[in-house]
Parts: C-alpha cells; structure tokens; sequence
C-alpha cells in the first residue's frame, strides 16, 4: 500500500438535503444538534463542542450529498488539489470562513478537505455523571442532574460508506487520507463485509472509527449512517426516550458494539437517514492491532440484533441473495 497523499485531522462536517427543511430541522432539534446560523436557504447546524458547524441542511432529494475532513494546514489542502479531479482552493461557505478543495471518492461521494475554519464557542452540554459503581462512590452527597429533553450531541464522529466493494473504497481513503484499519470483519472467501477506520494521529489517540466501509447488501452506494456524540450513558438515555415520545422511527439499540466499544442507539430522520447517538468509544492510537474476523465471530457485548432496517438500506433482489450468504457465512463459524 503507497504512502497517504497527506493524513487528516478530523470528520469535520456532513452536507445533508431534505424535501422539507422544517420537518428536518425539528428532527435534528430533538435529536440534539443545535442551528448555528441560516445562510439564505442553507441551516448550519453544531454540537456542544467548539467545533465549526458539524451538519450543513439544505432542501433537495433526501440524502448526505457530501463529507468533509479538516486538514492540518493549506500544504495538504494544496496536495489535494493537485490531483486531476480536484478542484481548486476556494473560499468555503459558512459561519466560520476557511478555504476548501473537492473532489469526488469512488463512489461518486463528494468529498470536502478544509483548513481554517475558525472555532466556535463552546455551549453548555449534558451535565457530567458520576456513578455510584464498580465499588467506588462517586456521588457522595449529589444527586442526578440530568433534564428531560434532547441528548446534547458534542460532536460529529463517524460515518460509514456503503458500498458493492468496501475494500477498493477503503484504499482510496487511505491512499488520499490516510484513513487507517482499526478493525475488518470479512466472508471466509476475502470479501470485505465491514472495514472500520481511525484517522492516523501516531501517539495520539483517536476514536477506534471514523470511517466504516460497509459492503451494502443491495450493492448500492450511499452514508448508511453518521453518529454524533452525546454528553454520557443519562445523556444517551434521556434522549432516546425524548425521541421515542416524539415518535420518531427507532432503528436499532440500545447496546455496546463490540467493534468501536460504544453505547450506540440509531434513529431515523422522517425519510429514512439514519442517525447515530453513542458515548463511550474504544480510543486507539498507533498501538492498535487490528482484528480480522469472520461474520458471526463477534457479537456486541450486550444489546439487540441488527434490525432489518439496519441491515438493509433497500430492498431489491441483490439484497436478499447477499444477506442470505451473510447469512451462511455467520451460521459456518
Ligand atoms: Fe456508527
């Protein structure tokens, strides 16, 4: 495998597109983003952290249109633009400046590298929990001080990329980004099922993924889901019972994924994108050995199955002959 072309800092930001900005907004709302700023028709949302908007909403066919990572510095966002294909550094849109440069991924996904953005101010998030637990007393004296209401997402955190053939996306990203295997999950024959990525920070550690490749049964291409961090396990909690009173459409949760380690629980905004709040990731740095592994090998530590929803953007005939080999491959282990 060559060399990245330059190593990317974070997940900075998803463009999002939806028929209707008012149904969508109030979705995001619960789900616990924060509007930043409208710029004409365009809704810039953020987390608690002081990260620049996170979530950038604007009305169209419903879908992420584009994915963005921060670089370190306008030499990288130079290399980028260099390739044929890219475009060049221009001003980007938004409340917090910066300069951009696109370029499209094998999938056809639009893919945004940017420097310069200026941070934003932190706003209050979720109330930090101590737990009374594992024989240690945290809380002496304290009671809970979580509200009834959305979760407070931090920050944007991951997304993952379905499509026909994950590994030859997977290399595109390394090779362009130095996205990084953190773990694989593949049939017995080599197909790659799922690869997950961190972003390449040496001694630093990173969230276990930032990227997940993820072969779509229906062999189509899309973000299958972006996940979003909130405050901690009261946060994730209050949240999903908040959504569950607006009847929003539940996907799959809660449980702890044992590829990543977090507490998951994933939502679907009114047409279908899925949407996740987690807490308490695994964190690796260059330490980490990556797993290989076969379907069935590996179950979360606790929580539901997959639901079919999760499993399946959408159904055709591709579908259903592929998760019955998913299916084969997990009953051989
Ligand atoms: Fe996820």
């Amino acid at each position: 495998m060559t060399a990245p072309i330059i190593k990317v800092k974070r997940l900075a930001y998803v463009r999002v597109s939806a028929p209707d900005l008012d149904q969508a907004e109030k979705f995001l709302d619960k789900f616990g983003l924060k509007v930043a700023v409208r710029l004409g028709d365009t809704i810039y949302l953020r987390g608690c952290d002081p990260y620049p908007p996170c979530y950038v909403l604007s009305q169209g066919v419903s879908g992420v249109t584009a994915i963005a990572f921060e670089a370190d510095d306008i030499g990288d966002l130079e290399k980028i633009a260099a390739l044929d294909g890219s475009s060049a550094i221009e001003a980007l849109d938004g409340p917090a400046g910066g300069q951009v440069v696109r370029l499209k991924d094998p999938m056809g996904m639009q893919v945004e590298i940017v420097y310069g953005q200026t941070s934003l101010e932190a706003v209050e998030g979720a109330v930090p929990h101590r737990f009374n637990m594992d024989g240690e007393r945290r809380r002496e004296g304290e009671l809970p001080a979580g509200q009834r209401g959305p979760s407070h997402v931090k920050r944007l955190g991951h997304l993952v990329l379905e499509s026909a053939d994950p590994r030859s996306v997977y290399h595109w990203y390394h090779e362009h980004f130095g996205l990084k295997k953190a773990d694989e999950v593949h049939l017995p024959e080599g197909d790659a099922v799922m690869i997950f990525s961190s972003l390449d920070r040496g001694r630093e550690f990173v969230d276990h993924h930032v990227v997940g490749f993820q072969f779509a049964v229906d062999e189509g291409t899309r973000v299958q889901h972006m996940a979003f961090e909130v405050g901690n396990l009261d946060d994730l909690m209050g949240g999903h019972e908040h959504l569950k009173r607006e009847r929003y459409k539940h996907v799959w949760g809660i449980g702890r994924h044992r590829l990543g380690g977090q507490i998951f629980d994933y939502w679907a905004n009114p047409w279908g994108v899925i949407h996740e709040h987690w807490t308490d990731t695994d964190l690796v740095n260059e330490d980490h050995v990556p797993s290989d592994t076969l379907p069935g090998e590996f179950e979360d530590y606790w929580g539901p199955a997959p639901s079919p929803r999760f499993l399946v953007s959408r159904w055709n005939l591709k579908a259903v002959r592929n998760l019955l080999r998913l299916f084969r491959a997990s009953k051989s282990v």
